[in-house]
């Protein structure tokens, strides 16, 4: 069994896909651990598998919902060591044909939510001069993504707010990664009207939930302050630095079989 150096943590969108992973390989591991989602059911079944599993039902696009969870991991009588902001979503479509109400939920969810979470995050773990901040963003936040053109902005925010709050916490004892997975087979397909993907993109090109928990665990533990889970993925970011932006958009359009 792993062992993590984390007394506490707490994980968003801990009710499918690399959250419910993440939550459990936590909880496996004796980490007591709140789980963050809006299915009760979901995380009751977790927190029924697994001995010191809070269930904290919240929705995260609401302003309540925001501030118990902040006020969670504020709270300085339970203190949490980890915080992992993983709920998100996406919307899969051309921009001007979406629902834009939809597109500012996502907003909300994957931009404000993140923010205030790792606000209150590093609000408690810098004084305490300990903690750790996984932020999950994507692959898709290394370049701008036709059809999924919101959800790869948001998802830029997360990892470049996610590599500033790194330098700034550096030597205070607090760690703070950027999880960017690549494809990774979850509900996310099917809430995100992506599930072609599944369909259309070679089978080498998809990552299991399970890495991408472990790995996305061992580098906020090393404090890398970016997580690339899988080797192919390495690749593709590490070429994309020195790739000119508009080839990065036609192999993006190329990838999702558009023309
Ligand atoms: N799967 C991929 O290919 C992939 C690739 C790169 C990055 N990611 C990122 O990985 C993260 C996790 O996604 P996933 O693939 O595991 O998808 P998923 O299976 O759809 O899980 C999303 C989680 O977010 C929660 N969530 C959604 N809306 C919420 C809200 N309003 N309030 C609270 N929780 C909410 C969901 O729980 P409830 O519905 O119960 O609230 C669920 O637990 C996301 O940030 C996603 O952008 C995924």
């Amino acid at each position: 069994m792993e062992r993590y150096p984390f007394s506490s943590a707490l994980v968003t969108g801990a009710s499918s896909g690399i959250g419910e992973v993440i939550a459990t390989k936590l909880a496996a591991a004796g980490v007591p651990t709140v789980v963050v989602a809006r299915r009760a059911d979901r995380l009751n079944e977790l927190a029924d598998r697994h001995d010191g599993v809070e269930v904290l039902v919240a929705d995260l696009l609401t302003a309540e919902g925001q501030a118990e969870v902040a006020a969670r991991i504020s709270d300085p009588d339970h203190p949490v060591d980890l915080v992992v902001n993983n709920a998100g979503f996406g919307t899969g479509g051309m921009f001007h044909e979406l629902d834009v109400d939809r597109l500012a939920d996502e907003v909300e969810l994957n931009v404000a939510a993140l923010t205030r979470l790792s606000h209150a995050a590093l609000s408690a773990m810098v004084p305490r001069g300990r903690g750790w901040l996984l932020n999950v963003s994507s692959v898709a936040s290394f370049q701008a993504t036709p059809r999924l053109a919101v959800y790869a902005a948001t998802k830029a925010y997360v990892t470049s707010l996610t590599e500033a709050l790194h330098e700034e916490v550096r030597g205070t004892g607090v760690h703070v990664t950027a999880l960017c997975p690549g494809l990774t087979k979850t509900e996310f397909q099917s809430n995100s009207n992506t599930e072609g993907y599944e369909r259309d993109i070679p089978s080498l090109a998809w990552t299991s939930a399970d890495q991408v928990a472990d790995e996305g665990l061992k580098d906020v533990v090393a404090n890398r302050v970016i997580s690339v889970p899988g080797l192919q993925y390495k690749a593709l970011v590490a070429a994309s630095t020195v790739t000119p932006p508009f080839v990065k958009r036609v192999l993006t359009r190329v990838a999702q079989r558009w023309d």
